[in-house]
């Protein structure tokens, strides 16, 4: 099933051969007229970005490259809490469509084998106490069959990991419908509680050892789960426990 089933996500769709990137398109439209769930969908991006303004590799006609916007009525500081909610969904779909196993390297990376398949890029804009919009932005690659030399060990597609070609349509399809739940689920509680225990299942890290990386210092910790604010808890060798933000933190597993 490839059409569309849901409420207001992807109501209004923007379709593109060739765009700089999905997040900077739908930031444009958004500042000139916002509408929920408005989406807009590449085969191919020039300036896909990541976090840190990195460089995404969006190639012609294999992976998904899309942005939607949404307006929760929340707090500003809610907003990175979606990015947690828009993996859970990814993965859901994923699975549901091509019956792979995903896991989620949080807060914002899903992998397959450590190999990374999906990043999310959240985005806001914001006054001091209201969130005007936030942009959802999300590739998957999904039919590719190899990727350049300085990717080739940390990314996989779809395809390389399930051995089949996959529809896009249907992904996005599904991915609708499961963000739309989880989200409304979301927005009501005001906070994660309501989808915490199925991200924490998918959690790459669960009880294994990681490295924090703030800037210059790297500390190891083991990753326990998240907290419904979407912060990851981590124990040290004494048992206690830390919130670690979602940010300029990376997280590496050993
Ligand atoms: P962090 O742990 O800080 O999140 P990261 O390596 O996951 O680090 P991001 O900024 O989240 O970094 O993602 C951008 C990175 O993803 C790029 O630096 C690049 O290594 C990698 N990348 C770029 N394009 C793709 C792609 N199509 N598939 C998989 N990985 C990609
Ligand atoms: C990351 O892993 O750092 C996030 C990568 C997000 C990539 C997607 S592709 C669609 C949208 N447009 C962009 O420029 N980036 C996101």
């Amino acid at each position: 099933q490839s059409r569309l089933e849901t409420k207001w996500f992807g109501r209004k769709i923007s379709y593109f051969d060739v765009i700089d990137s999905t997040n900077s398109e739908i930031k444009r439209q958004a500042e000139k007229e916002f509408i929920p769930g408005m989406l807009a969908i590449a085969e191919k991006q020039t300036l896909g970005r990541g976090r840190k303004e990195r460089h995404w590799e969006s190639p012609a006609k294999t992976g998904i490259w899309m942005s939607f916007a949404v307006k929760p009525d929340l707090p500003p500081y809610k907003a990175s809490m979606i990015t947690l909610v828009t993996a859970l969904a990814v993965a859901k779909a994923i699975k549901d469509v091509t019956g792979l196993n995903t896991e989620i390297k949080w807060p914002n990376d899903i992998v397959i084998g450590s190999r990374k398949v999906v990043g999310i890029l959240t985005e806001m804009s914001a006054e001091m106490t209201t969130i005007n919009y936030v942009v959802i932005g999300i590739g998957i690659n999904v039919n590719m069959e190899s990727f350049p030399a300085e990717l080739e060990d940390k990314a996989t597609s779809l395809y390389i990991a399930g051995g089949t070609k996959v529809r896009r349509s249907s992904i996005v399809a599904k991915f609708g419908k499961y963000f739309e739940k989880y989200y409304e689920i979301f927005c009501k509680d005001g906070n994660l509680s309501g989808i915490k225990d199925e991200y924490e299942k998918l959690l790459v890290n669960r009880n294994k050892e990681v490295y924090i990386i703030e800037g210059d210092s790297r500390i190891k910790r083991v990753a326990i789960g998240i907290d419904t604010d979407g912060e990851l808890l981590v124990k040290d060798d004494n048992g206690n426990i830390e919130k670690i933000m979602a940010g300029e933190v990376s997280i590496r597993g050993i």
